[in-house]
């Protein structure tokens, strides 16, 4: 039987994490902070629990350098369940419900009445006429999220300013130029433009945040699987989601990091049932969940505890005192991904699969050899890497080929033991 220590593990998430919190988490699974219960037991409205959610949340606000003071510049941390793949459905719930009160109130104001009907006349008719959420879809996670979208409100309020596939064979692999981007031309007409920052399956990732204005546009980023690898301008976007299960704990909690301007009035459920527009379910609803500290439902402190846990370890590592303490991370992620890159470009019997300009940090992906030999060769790297315990390389099946995930806990010095073996195949090939 292998040991935790033999075992290199690349897979894309669940994914690794730090051994070290891991044997700490043993222990506190069985007696937390020696008050003779477990972790998982205690209560989630205990003093205990209230400062595992502080902590967590101080040592993201320091890691990403979130500006957490209150009034409407600020940031609300929050913890939910239902994963990334909730936060699809919870972002169309809010940017909707936000998007009609807001609209609302304008119209209330140019008509100069509160007459009930003629307001819900004239607001049915911009919602029918103006309302668009649009997506930047760049690979499987965004396309998702817009079919989300189009699922809850309809795809005629859902405007997909961008998908990628159409100017690349069809296939993900590119972000084309902001200038072939159609957005909703009226910024008062979108309810968001929502991103998917990495594109977990297909390894393309936003090199810098997107050429959107963001005193126009509301934009939303789901950084799932490379939050925490690198720095983020916070006060650029209204709202950042990522599920923990990769870079950040275990699975079974989500964070968000939403602007104090989105926690305001909403459209209420019955007017947006009249508008047949959707109404979420309580426990995705952003502000419901900010007033309560994310303890409106019972939230597991344990994965809160974990992801907390992790956060401290990136925060020991933190080299500057000035500037967001990721930075430190950003810069051990920049070398990993170098070094499987490096060799992945020296030899002509790899290909990666997105374009250059736009190569996940996080999830490598790449073919083996040609049209005639691929699966003989992907088999062969793939077996090599298992015999030598470079374990969960295999790509995802839309893609296919191989896919190397590059998240904090995976160490140096177990990327170089990869590059060794991508070394080792090439040269064997030729
Ligand atoms: C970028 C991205 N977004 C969303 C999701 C969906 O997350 P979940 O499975 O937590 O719903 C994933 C899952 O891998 C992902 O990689």
């Amino acid at each position: 039987m292998p040991s935790r220590e033999s075992v290199s593990y690349f897979g894309a998430g669940p994914a690794p994490l730090p051994t070290a919190v891991l044997e700490k988490a043993s222990q506190v699974l069985l007696n937390y902070n020696d008050c003779g219960i477990g972790i998982t037991e205690i209560s989630h409205r205990s003093a205990d629990a209230e400062n595992i959610l502080k902590d967590t949340k101080s040592a993201l606000a320091q890691l990403l350098d979130i500006p957490t003071q209150e009034g409407p510049d600020g940031y609300k941390i929050i913890f939910l369940q239902g994963g990334g793949s909730g936060e699809f459905s919870a972002s169309v719930y809010h940017m909707t419900a936000l998007w009609v009160e807001k609209r609302r109130l304008e119209i209330v104001k140019e008509l100069g009445s509160e007459d009930d009907t003629k307001v819900f006349e004239a607001l049915r008719k911009a919602v029918d006429e103006e309302f668009k959420l649009d997506y930047l879809v760049t690979g499987s996670w965004s396309l998702k999220a817009s079919q989300e979208a189009a699922r809850l409100v309809g795809a005629n309020h859902v405007n997909v300013a961008i998908d990628s596939r159409k100017s690349n064979n069809g296939k993900f692999g590119t972000i084309p130029d902001e200038s072939k981007w159609s957005l909703t031309p009226n910024p008062a007409h979108s309810g968001m433009v929502y991103f998917c920052d990495n594109e977990t399956v297909d390894g393309v990732e936003f090199p810098a945040f997107p050429k959107v204005d963001a005193d126009e546009y509301n934009i939303i980023a789901d950084m799932s699987s490379n939050f925490l690898s690198r720095k983020v301008d916070v006060k650029k976007y209204a709202a950042i989601f990522g599920g923990a299960q990769k870079n950040v704990g275990t699975t079974g909690i989500t964070i968000a990091i939403i602007k104090n301007s989105l926690l305001t009035q909403l459209a209420k459920p019955d007017l947006l049932r009249k508008l047949n527009l959707p109404v979420g379910p309580v426990v995705l609803d952003w502000p419901t969940i900010a007033k309560n500290n994310s303890l409106y439902n019972t939230l597991p402190i344990f994965d809160v505890w974990i992801a907390g846990q992790v956060m401290q370890s990136l925060l020991s590592k933190a080299t500057s005192s000035s500037g967001p303490k990721i930075a430190t991370q950003q810069a051990e992620s920049e070398h990993k991904a170098a070094l499987l890159y490096g060799v992945l470009d020296k030899y002509s019997v790899f290909n990666v699969v997105p374009d250059k300009s736009v190569r996940s940090k996080m999830n490598i992906c790449f073919r083996i050899g040609g049209e005639s030999d691929r699966d003989d060769k992907e088999k062969k790297f793939l077996a090599g890497a298992n015999e030598r315990l470079l374990m969960g390389c295999k790509g995802h099946r839309s893609v296919g080929g191989c896919r190397i995930s590059n998240y904090n806990a995976v160490s140096v010095e177990k990327v170089e033991k990869l590059a060794k073996w991508l070394e080792e195949f090439a040269q064997q090939q030729q």
